[in-house]
């Protein structure tokens, strides 16, 4: 059974290509965050779990998920994680976080897609998004062969700058950088409640035909990628950034 959760869709896109390669079901995270559900699975394949990598780990709110989350049958659990640049010692607290679920942790790998952190860095240009994207289909597919051969993803080597980044920089980065005051929308919105609707945590609402951010965002860039009229900016660093999108529906 394979899982994902994507801001932009760069992992759904990685998820998608793994589960045509096992012919296995996919399953949305996004989904069950937006109906407030952890939901309970009885898988006899492993689960295979993809999702960006937010300062170089699993994004909290899938680690939230997971650790509610019931899985029967099952219990090998292989993560992938879609990154712009490297996912640091991502696999030392995937791995903690399935001895705390009593699942079995079977390897972490990253797979580079396009960078999507518009509120923070530029994103690539449409065509070096799409040879980004080609070269991550055959990666996915070794991925793939290794979940159907049972064996374990290989290690990654992790310096002492990794552990650093995934641990206490992660943990600083959380309460220093991931606030929504930094988005508003200009006169260009058209309220179309296009922002509203792919938000995975129900952060927005449309209030007086603008929308309205709560103050429990993770920064998934959905809205801000989303939006049809490039309405929504995050500060002054968003401006002119191109906007890179490619979840489905
Ligand atoms: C909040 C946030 C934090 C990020 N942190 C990292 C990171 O630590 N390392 C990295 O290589 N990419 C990082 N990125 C880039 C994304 O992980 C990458 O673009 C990913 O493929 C986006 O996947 P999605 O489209 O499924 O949301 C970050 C992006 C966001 C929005
Ligand atoms: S998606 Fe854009 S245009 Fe639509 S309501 Fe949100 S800000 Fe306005
Ligand atoms: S408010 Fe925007 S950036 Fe924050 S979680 Fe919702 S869609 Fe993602």
């Amino acid at each position: 059974m394979v899982f994902y959760f994507s801001g932009t869709g760069n992992s759904q896109f990685v998820a998608k290509e793994i589960s045509e390669h096992i012919q296995d079901e996919i399953v949305s995270i996004n989904r069950l965050l937006k109906k407030n559900e952890a939901g309970e699975f009885r898988s006899e394949t492993p689960l295979v779990f993809v999702t960006p990598t937010y300062a170089w780990r699993i994004p909290k709110i899938v680690e939230k998920w997971l650790s509610k989350a019931k899985f029967h049958g099952n219990k090998n659990a292989y993560f992938t994680l879609t990154c712009g640049d490297s996912v640091g010692d991502a696999a030392f607290h995937a791995k903690k976080l399935c001895e705390e679920n009593g699942l079995i942790f079977r390897g972490l790998a990253p797979v580079i897609m396009p960078e999507n952190y518009l509120a923070l860095f530029s994103t690539p240009e449409k065509d070096e998004c799409q040879k980004i994207v080609e070269k991550a289909k055959p990666l996915a597919e070794v991925l793939a062969r290794l979940i159907e051969k049972g064996e374990d993803f290989p290690a990654q080597s992790i310096s002492i700058k990794d552990k650093v980044l995934s641990g206490i920089i992660n943990d600083i980065y959380y309460p220093l950088i991931v606030k929504d005051k930094g988005f508003y929308a200009n006169d260009k919105c058209i309220s179309c409640g296009e922002c509203e609707e792919v938000c995975p945590i129900n952060n927005i609402k449309i209030v007086s035909e603008k929308p309205k951010w709560h103050g429990d965002c993770t920064h998934c860039m959905a809205c801000i990628a989303r939006c049809p009229t490039e309405a929504i900016e995050y500060k002054k660093a968003s401006k002119g950034r191109r906007r890179h999108y490619i979840m489905e529906d």
